[in-house]
Parts: structure tokens; sequence; C-alpha cells
């Protein structure tokens, strides 16, 4: 019996007892290889021992000194490091304890901004269909994932969606990779026009979409577009890098790779490494003075907390001292061609994809016509069963595809993991492949 109302209350968990490096070990002794950093969190293995030590050390000087009183010199150091790597000296970080909570805070900031510009009709957001930007409500009201918004059962708010940059799925047969990105980066400037320019506020996107699509990447030359879409009708992009940031495809910033920078770009999951519940909303100089002008009417008891953000300064040094970046973009390069090699010629793999340690099998019933399966939304259930049973940490999800289900496997390891990993991951997976689809 348990007092705790669970995430899935009809689920019963193993107890996780203990962690160390890619590894978790549940109280019966056994023991999962943790390929995804639980859902993309654990970004430096478990019990990492400088982390550790850093976190001991802080919750020993200043646990707590409430934000409306004082600052502290971790969440000081942090927003340098964050400012920096944003590459504007203007900017500003923000820091609360969950993806959601960044998201909400630049909602917020949005929203003040266009207020404090003389501009408060400005309160749509923009957003794209499968998409995951947070449970609250105003996040979940931007999500574009149906059935997490289903499920929630909340009155949330309905703004308008355009398509995600999926070309594996949505470029028409003949059409070049080109007029694809033109065609879908050109839905936000219709969706602007039709909802009114002036009453657009932003638009909110993952550059690598994560749960939602599976590890799916903007083709080369979207987030140029969209910046520039953006700034034609002068409206905010937040990028949504709560899952995709903090060097997790192999720059510090996936919007890195397009060569393009938004306005606010949102941080989570890998920032704290899971040593801490930590978060950051960074914003650019120039929506940052404007507010310091203003006035930022926001907060919550836990922003800024000194433990958390001395946890994230020490998951910097570590990300820097051993090189991790590089790292990364070496052993993703590694870890793709493993997958390809192994998988690519399974009947159920529909495509193997992702950039960096961000990979993801995405699985069909044809190969041929990449059909989904008819009454699989029960799949990415089964398939973590399967995987926990084989003692693999994985994170299944799937969406609709013309009234079938299309499941994926995403994959974010630990940036230590090495490559007995990588192939004890590929055995495993393929026990559970096996399993799944020979039933
Ligand atoms: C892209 C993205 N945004 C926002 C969130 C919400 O973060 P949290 O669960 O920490 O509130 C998630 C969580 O998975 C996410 O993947």
């Amino acid at each position: 019996m348990t007092s705790v109302l669970y995430r899935a209350p009809s689920v019963t968990y193993p107890k996780a007892l203990s962690a160390r490096g890619m590894y978790i070990r549940d109280e019966s002794g056994k023991r999962y290889l943790d390929m995804s950093g639980g859902a993309a969190v654990s970004c430096l293995g478990h019990a990492q021992p400088d982390v550790v030590a850093a976190v001991r050390k802080q919750v020993g000087a200043l646990a707590f000194a409430h934000t409306a009183f004082f600052t502290n010199e971790p969440q000081e150091r942090l927003a340098r490091r964050l400012v920096e790597r944003f590459g504007d000296p203007g900017a500003r970080a923000y820091f609360t304890s969950g993806g959601s909570e960044a998201n909400e805070t630049a909602l917020k900031i949005t929203w003040q901004y266009w207020s404090a510009r003389g501009e408060p009709d400005r309160k749509i957001i923009i957003s794209r269909e499968h998409s995951y930007h947070g449970n609250t409500l105003g996040a979940l009201s931007v999500s574009g994932n149906d059935a997490r918004r289903r499920a929630s059962a909340a009155p949330l708010l309905d703004w308008p969606r355009i398509a995600p940059c999926y070309a594996h799925r949505g470029r028409r047969a003949g059409e070049s990779m080109e007029d694809y990105v033109d065609r879908v980066a050109g839905e936000l400037e219709t969706a602007i026009l039709a909802a009114g320019p002036d009453r657009v506020a932003a638009f909110i996107c993952e550059p690598v979409v994560g749960s939602s699509l599976g590890v799916v990447a903007a083709e080369p030359g979207y987030l140029q577009r969209i910046r520039a879409i953006c700034d034609r009708h002068g409206i905010l992009w937040i990028a949504d890098e709560i899952m995709c940031g903090m060097g997790r495809t192999g720059t510090f910033f996936a919007f890195e790779h397009d060569g393009s920078r938004p306005d606010i770009a949102t941080l989570a999951k890998g920032i704290g490494g899971g040593y801490q519940p930590l978060a950051a909303t960074v914003l650019c100089g120039k929506v940052a003075g404007t507010l310091e002008a203003s006035g930022f009417a926001h907060g919550h008891t836990y922003i800024g907390h000194p433990v958390a953000c001395a946890a994230g300064v020490a998951v910097q040094e570590v990300l820097d001292r051993e090189g991790l970046l590089a790292r990364t973009r070496e052993y993703g390069q590694r870890f793709g061609r493993l997958l390809e090699e192994r998988f690519a010629g399974h009947p159920n793999v529909g495509d193997i994809r992702g950039r960096g340690l961000f990979r993801a099998l995405e699985l069909v019933a044809d190969r041929e016509t990449g059909r989904g399966f008819a009454d699989g939304g029960r799949l990415p259930a089964h398939l973590m069963r399967l995987a926990m049973d084989a003692g693999l940490i994985c994170y299944p999800g799937g969406i609709e595809v013309d009234g079938a289900f299309v499941p994926h496997i995403m994959l974010a390891p630990p940036m230590i993991l090495e490559e007995s990993h990588m192939q004890e991951c590929a055995d495993k997976l393929a026990v559970v492949l096996d399993r799944a689809f020979d039933a």
C-alpha cells in the first residue's frame, strides 16, 4: 500500500535505491542502464562527485535566502555563464525549479514586455502541433501535444498552432527540402496575418522536438526563416530548449546549429543534471532592458535557489573540464552509427534520427508505407515496461498519424557514456523490439 498518488496511479513502480554513473539500482538489487537520463535530465550520469560535493557545501553555507531580500553567489555565477553562452551581453537569466515554470516565466516576460512597450493587446502565442512546453496552464495552453491536453481536462487557452518542421512525414512527394522548409516556416507568417499581427506576442518552438515527436531537429534554414518572420512582424521568438539545450545536441544551445538566436530561451533538465530541480529563462538584452526599466511582476518562493544554482554551476564546471560538448558530438555520431547498423534493417523501424546524444527510433507496422499501428496507443507504456524488464531506461512516446499510432523510443544518455554502454543499450533494445513485435 502506498500513500503516494503516482504519476500513473495504476502502475506499480520499482523503488529506486541508489545510482552511480550510467546505472540506477532498485531495492531488489536489479540494475538499469539509464539511456535516457530519465527524461534527458542526468547529463553527467549519477553521483558525479564534484556536483554532489558542491551541493553539500552549499547546503551547509547557505541553503536558502529569499530572493525578495537577497541575491546569492551561485545564481549570480550561473547567470553570468548562461548570458555568456547566449551571446548577448545585455541578456539576463531567471532561475526557477522546472521546465514548466521556465516557460510560464517566458510567457509572463513576453506579455509584460508588450505591456511596457505600449502594446498590451499583444497576447496571442503561436506554437506548433506535436509540441510540449509543460504541464502548468500557460505552458500546456501553448503545447500542441493533444494527448496531454486532453488528459489534463483543464480549461486551456486555444491559440493558433502551425505544423512542425518534420520533413520525414511532412515533405510532399517531389518537394525539395528548401521548398518544404519555406512552406512550413511560411505557416508562421500565415498564422500571424490571420490572427492580426498587432495581437500576436510571440512564437514558441523546440529547435529539436523532444518527447512529443521523438527527436526531430529543425531542417537547416528553418530557424533562420522563423527569426526573419518574427522580426518582420516584431514578435518575440521563444526557443524551448528544456530538453534539447544544455549540450544535449553537441552545442550548448540547440539553436546554435542554425546560426540564429531567439529572444528568449528556456532551459531545464540537464542544467541541474538531476542533482537539484533547476530551470532557467534567458532573455535577450532588448527584452531585459525594457523590463528593467518598467519592472517585472513575477516570482516564486524558490526562484534563484542557492543550492539548485550551486548544482548548476558545478554541472557547468564539469561540462567544461571534461570537454563534454565535443564528447557529445563525437559519441553522438558513434551512437547514431551503431543504431543504424543494428536497427536500420529491422522490419518495424521506420526512421532512425537525432543529433548529438539525442536520438530516436521511430517504429512502424509497415516500413514500405510508414503506416503506424492500429490501436497502438498503449505501445509506449508497453515498450517502457519491456525495457525496464530488460534493465534498460529509455523514453517511449508517439503520435497519431492518419488514424494509426506511430511510436518512437527516445534515447538521451548521460554524456559520460562509453562504447560498452552503447552496445549494451543496442542489445537490450533488440530484445525489447523482439518481444514487442513478435507478440
Ligand atoms: C520541451 C519541454 N518543455 C517543457 C517541459 C516541461 O518541463 P517540466 O516537466 O520540468 O515542467 C518538458 C518536459 O519534458 C519538455 O520536454
